[in-house]
């Protein structure tokens, strides 16, 4: 059910759209920095915040990109005195993505001592050579080093990005890679088979023949993560995500303590301001979209108006049906009653037959109290979860 408009929105998104060099496989809106411009959007961020405050009380915040490390200690100040200043401060749980290549210890240490207390590595890898491969500009070395200094500044919530079925990589070098991000002890593991985005020189050289994807094997390299990580001591929640427990998971939701809340936010299809060229917002059942062109983000935030691209008011069905869509990546499913309680819709009404027929492929499980997706059916969420769209 929409949330009530007297009540103030509690998860944050802000996208920063500069990354030190594009990675060959990367499609998100970024593009390499460049000291003028990123004054500029630093700028209009804040002013973007100011007039979305009045109506966010923040519980979780997540500052993804891009790489929100690149930004200088100045910039960050600004960004963080001014949240200070509008009462933005104090979310339970606060994640800055990080580049591993651009970490420092006193970035680290005037992030925590706002509140930012967790933080997402983007490894991809341990092997040189597939580092190289992927465009990345950090060695494995600086991995290590950046996870001791984040550590060293006071985080005790670290994730780790991986990336597997990378072309190149075996399954022995997969192992390798795995058991050693895993042994370096951080709380969270986020793992990702490599998406052929269009538009990236990765999918431009599929398409011109230089290497096959072998699908077999990244079916073993995913069977072999969930072991890994399992045996690890990480429990998964969700189809690429691990999280360390502290606290014994509570039914319905069965998730580990450590699990990264403002993402379970939107897989929940909870409301959320997202800020920052290209950023999506889901406030109250409307979805906005913002423009994926910095200079053009600037431009309407300095004429004092959000750059907002398209909105989009959907229909209390197709919402329910996009909120089904999105849960069922989590490994508890939808249990029926928090689906009834989140939509105002009840999944054994509206979408008995496509439970039925997942559940008769294998890729579905009817349970007495929710439904979800089997492991087989996780490997096809995203078909599985078509079938909910209204
Ligand atoms: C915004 S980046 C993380 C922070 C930082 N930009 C970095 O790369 O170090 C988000 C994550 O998405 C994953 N990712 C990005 N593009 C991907 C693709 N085409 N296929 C699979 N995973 C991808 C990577 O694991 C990456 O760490
Ligand atoms: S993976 Fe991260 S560093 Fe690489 S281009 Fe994408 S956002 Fe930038």
């Amino acid at each position: 059910m929409a949330e009530s408009p007297n009540q103030p929105i509690t998860s944050l998104y802000v996208h920063v759209p500069f990354c030190a060099q594009k990675c060959l496989y990367c499609a998100f809106y970024s593009e390499a920095s460049s000291g003028e411009l990123v004054n500029r959007y630093v700028t209009a961020l804040i002013r973007e915040l100011e007039l979305v405050a009045h109506d966010l009380k923040p519980a979780t915040v997540f500052f993804g990109g891009g790489t929100p490390s690149i930004l200088n200690l100045r910039q960050w100040e600004q960004i963080l005195r001014s949240m200070e200043h509008l009462n933005l401060l104090g979310a339970t749980e606060w994640t800055v993505e990080c580049n591993p290549a651009t970490v420092s210890l006193d970035k680290a240490k005037l992030l925590r001592s706002f509140g930012v207390n967790r933080i997402s590595m983007g490894v991809q890898s341990l092997d040189e050579d597939l580092l190289d491969r992927l465009g990345r500009i950090h060695s494995r070395d600086t991995v290590f080093k950046s996870f001791d200094i984040l550590r060293k500044a006071g985080f005790d919530n670290l994730n780790l990005d991986l990336m597997f079925a990378i072309p190149g990589q075996t399954l022995d070098i997969w192992r390798k890679t795995l058991a050693e991000a895993l042994a370096m002890g951080s709380e969270h593991v986020s793992s990702y088979e490599v998406i052929y985005e269009e538009d990236t020189p990765l999918f431009a050289q599929l398409q011109a023949g230089e290497f096959d994807v072998d699908e077999d094997l990244a079916c073993v390299m995913y069977e072999e993560l969930v072991s890994q990580a399992t045996r690890a001591g990480f429990h998964q929640y969700e189809i690429a995500n691990f999280a360390r427990d502290t606290d014994g998971a509570t039914p319905p939701e069965n998730r580990p303590s450590l699990a990264c809340r403002h993402n379970v936010n939107y897989w929940r299809g909870s409301s959320f301001y997202g800020l920052g060229p290209s950023a999506t917002s889901y406030v109250r059942g409307v979805r906005t979209k913002n423009w994926s062109n910095t200079q053009l983000y600037c431009e309407q935030l300095e004429k004092g108006r959000r750059a907002i691209e398209s909105r989009e008011e959907l229909q209390p069905l197709a919402r329910a049906g996009e909120t089904a869509a999105f849960g069922l990546r989590m490994i508890a499913g939808w249990p029926f009653e928090q689906f009834r309680k989140t939509t105002g819709h009840d999944l054994r009404k509206d979408w008995q037959n496509e439970m039925e027929q997942l559940t008769h492929r294998g890729w579905g499980r009817l349970e007495p109290d929710r439904f979800r997706l089997t492991s087989e059916g996780l490997r096809f969420a995203d078909a599985a979860a078509e079938l909910f769209l209204r």
